[in-house]
């Protein structure tokens, strides 16, 4: 090994969930992600709570500042952490794609944002490793939505000259990239609307709990139809792409506006109906294409009445893990960073235009270095 340039990477990656860092080591040889070590470190519960209410608008430009900090220190252990379990020392990782945790995403309007923390000068220092961070401001500077940034990287890594995928990603939000087999056809993608993020804000309303583990809550209710045609007239889900959401939408806040309307469906058959609004909406916005078949990852995979009713709706396309691919579908995300970074020190574009609605094809980032 002595000599030869480091080709491992780091991704860091914490969604709109706000559960808390997912960190992945990993290896890209011809086309493939080589897992070579991966840690998920949950935020403790008082830095979540202060990122909940700063998300929400509650919080000061104290708490923002002080939070950018807390989190940059935290994604800096969390890289510490992949590298001093594995094989590998700092000296062999190239870089670290660090997505930091979004705050706020409004692409629209007149002065369009998006804000994600956790300082990456903290993680450079830290680590001693070049690090790249603020992957979505460039795409938007270029009239993109900054979002989804994954599809290029399933593109890349997912990709078939034989069938169409879907790739899924049920994260706090849901997004899609669709791959055709035919390289004339764009890949496309964007964000269908709630993954779990719903479900998370109303189970932790009603039980305290941050979600509804293996979706057993919701399997004791039933869809409360009513409810969910109301739900889904939310123009959101009509709308074209390119377009993509977050929290600052969904959340519980949307959910209680909509039950004002329906007071006496009860907690447990809100939570089923929310369930099922989750797939519905990622059914009815699939592209229409045959042969293909659909791949599933984020944190949604885990819940398996989601998958299961998802399998249901999607009957005859099949419905797989990421896993039949070669990566489990808990560290794509984080992969897609780690790819990411890879892409922005070799000068290539991470975003791809048909997707976000940019001008044209970008380099993204800013590099930290060491
Ligand atoms: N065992 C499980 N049962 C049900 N839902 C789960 C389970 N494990 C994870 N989840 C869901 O996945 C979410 C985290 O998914 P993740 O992909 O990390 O989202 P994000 O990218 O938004 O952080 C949790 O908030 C929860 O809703
Ligand atoms: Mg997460």
């Amino acid at each position: 090994m002595a000599g030869a340039p480091p080709s491992a990477y780091i991704g860091l990656m914490s969604g709109t969930s706000m559960d808390g860092i997912d960190a992945v080591l990993v290896n890209f040889n011809n086309g493939q992600a080589e897992l070579l070590q991966r840690q998920s470190i949950a935020y403790p519960d008082n830095v979540r709570n202060r990122l909940e209410r700063v998300s929400q608008n509650e919080g000061t430009p104290d708490d923002l500042g002080e939070l950018d900090h807390i989190l940059g220190k935290l994604f800096g252990r969390a890289a510490l952490e992949v590298i001093r379990s594995s094989p590998l020392s700092a000296s062999d990782v190239a870089a670290i794609g660090s997505h930091g945790q979004t705050i706020r995403h409004k692409p629209e309007g007149q002065s369009p944002f998006t804000l994600q923390i956790g300082d990456p000068n903290l993680i450079a220092e830290m680590t001693g490793v070049t690090t790249v961070g603020d992957f979505r401001r460039r795409d938007m500077a270029a009239g993109g939505q900054g979002a989804p940034l994954v599809p290029a990287f399933h593109q890349a890594m997912f990709g078939d000259d034989s069938e169409n995928r879907c790739i899924i990603n049920i994260g706090g939000i849901a997004n899609i990239s669709w791959l055709p087999a035919d390289k004339r056809q764009s890949t496309t993608g964007f964000d269908t609307g709630p993954g779990n993020a719903l479900m998370d804000a109303w189970c932790l309303n009603q039980t305290g709990r941050h979600f509804d583990e293996d979706g057993h809550w919701a399997a004791e209710g039933r869809t409360d139809q009513a409810l969910l045609s109301d739900m889904l007239t939310d123009a959101y889900f009509g709308q074209p792409a390119p377009k993509s959401t977050g929290k600052e939408k969904f959340n519980l806040a949307w959910i209680q506006t909509i039950l004002h309307r329906h007071p006496d469906v009860l907690p447990s058959d809100v939570q089923r109906t929310l369930l099922e609004l989750t797939v519905i909406t990622i059914v009815r916005q699939l592209p229409s294409a045959s042969g293909q078949r659909i791949f599933i990852c984020g944190g949604g995979a885990k819940n398996p009445l989601l998958m299961k009713t998802l399998s249901l709706a999607c009957n005859p396309m099949p419905v797989h893990a990421t896993s039949e691919l070669g990566v489990d579908p808990q560290w794509v995300e984080a992969t897609a960073f780690a790819w990411l970074a890879r892409q922005t020190l070799a000068r290539q574009s991470g975003n791809l235009p048909a997707v976000t609605g940019a001008h044209g094809a970008r380099i993204l980032g800013a590099v930290y270095w060491p």
